[in-house]
């Protein structure tokens, strides 16, 4: 499975279904299986169960989603933070899209939908998510200042031809 994981703001969604249909794959996004399962908004969510009970949910999706067929996948900002979701991305195809905080902050920053944009820690958020998304990246792609269908596009070339960008850093040296 092509899964997209990277800061709230970098465009995961919007990527994730252009590049779902270059490809001729589904498309899923977390946040969408996450309140079709529970009937509940995101937010709600947060508010009834704080993030600890949101982050339970997220990971029972997320483990559940990539066992099945395959597709693209878009993850909530802060699911790589679980640690089941964590382990169930290796095998994947994990791109990252970068964004710094402050273009994060300029294209979703007002968004009451999006509970943790308003956290007074939002900085020391992000730095500790920096590495954890990292970690599990398989590819990483600029997100901000070019167009959504621009990294569609590149992540789809590398998907389809990996020689072009490589897409796990560690095969070459295994398998050749
Ligand atoms: C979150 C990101 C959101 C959503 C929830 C928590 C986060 O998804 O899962 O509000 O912790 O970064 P997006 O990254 O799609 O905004």
């Amino acid at each position: 499975m092509i899964v997209l994981v990277g800061f709230m703001g970098a465009g995961k969604s919007t990527v994730g279904r252009l590049l779902a249909d270059q490809l001729g794959l589904p498309f899923a996004d977390s946040d969408e299986l996450i309140e079709q399962a529970t009937g509940l908004s995101i937010a709600d969510i947060f508010e009834g169960f704080g993030e600890a009970g949101f982050r339970e949910i997220e990971a029972r999706v997320i483990v559940e989603q990539l066992a099945g067929p395959p597709g693209v996948f878009a993850l909530g900002g802060g699911a790589v933070t679980s640690t089941p979701v964590r382990a169930a991305l290796v095998g994947h195809d994990v791109v990252l899209l970068e964004i710094s905080l402050a273009d994060a902050l300029s294209r979703v920053g007002g968004d009451p939908r999006r509970p943790l944009l308003h956290r007074h820690d939002l900085e020391q958020i992000f730095a500790g998510r920096a590495g954890q998304y990292r970690a599990v990246a398989t590819l990483t792609v600029a997100a901000a200042g070019r167009s959504p269908q621009e990294v569609a596009q590149e992540i789809a070339a590398a998907v389809v031809d990996p020689g072009a960008v490589r897409l796990d850093p560690g095969a070459s040296e295994a398998g050749e």
